[in-house]
């Protein structure tokens, strides 16, 4: 999701997409259609975007998940990073978001890389333990119904081989979560979870301020 938690001017802005990021041709393109739609504030930015594409490089990702397609900006980012062995597992329970995402990918040359699921994704990622897909990941994006995190984050860790790095999405929520009266579901899973992250020794991170805020976990 691109809601920024930072407030910057519109000549900023401009700079940061004119010179901050190399945008592919087929994001712009799913970036700008998008844009018309009612949704649209749930794509991620083009510098996140980005930021993401640098993460998969650094850690020399092959195989990755995410959870929460859309219209497929940010698998078509990370599939783009990929070498040409690269795989994505992408769910997504909408069948109308995810034929958008999968005419880009198509469009990008990148659709034989990604492996779409329809279904909720926490069945997904218990049949893909069950199937013996743990430790055998690199790359986890996080960006579907926040209630649900927790279980979300605890399955990819588990699918993750160790150094591999999930990168969970929203977690400052227009900075609700720094609102110590906010007490609605969504700001509350959000508080719990980062808070758990915080402490967990399972895991290396750092909260990133970019878009919404993206928190970073890589597995010991
Ligand atoms: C914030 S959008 C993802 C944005 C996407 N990462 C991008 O950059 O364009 C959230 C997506 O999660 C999906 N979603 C919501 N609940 C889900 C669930 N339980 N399982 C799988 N996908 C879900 C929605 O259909 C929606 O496409």
């Amino acid at each position: 999701m691109s809601r920024s938690t930072m407030t910057m001017s519109p000549e900023v802005l401009g700079y940061l997409a004119r010179v901050g990021v190399r945008e592919h041709p087929v994001l712009a393109k799913c970036r700008a259609e998008t844009a018309s739609m009612p949704s649209a504030a749930m794509q991620i930015s083009p510098e996140q975007g980005g930021f993401m594409q640098m993460l998969v490089r650094l850690i020399r990702a092959h195989r990755c998940i995410e959870v929460g397609v859309f219209t497929g900006y940010s698998s078509l980012a990370v599939a783009l990073a990929l070498p040409a062995d690269g795989h994505i597992t992408a769910l997504d329970v909408s069948e109308e978001f995810t034929a958008k995402a999968h005419r880009y990918w198509k469009e990008a040359g990148v659709a034989e890389m990604i492996e779409l699921k329809i279904a909720p994704a926490d069945e997904t990622l218990r049949t893909l333990i069950d199937n013996g897909a743990a430790g055998s990941f690199d790359f986890a994006f996080i960006d579907a119904d926040k209630t649900a995190y927790d279980g979300y984050y605890e399955a990819c860790l588990e699918l993750l081989r160790p150094g591999g790095l999930i990168a969970i999405d929203n977690v400052l929520w227009s900075g609700r979560v720094a609102d110590a009266a906010a007490d609605d579901e969504t700001t509350s899973a959000l508080k719990a979870l980062n808070e758990k992250i915080h402490g967990d020794d399972r895991v290396h991170m750092t909260l990133v301020p970019i878009g919404d805020g993206l928190l970073l976990a890589q597995k010991h």
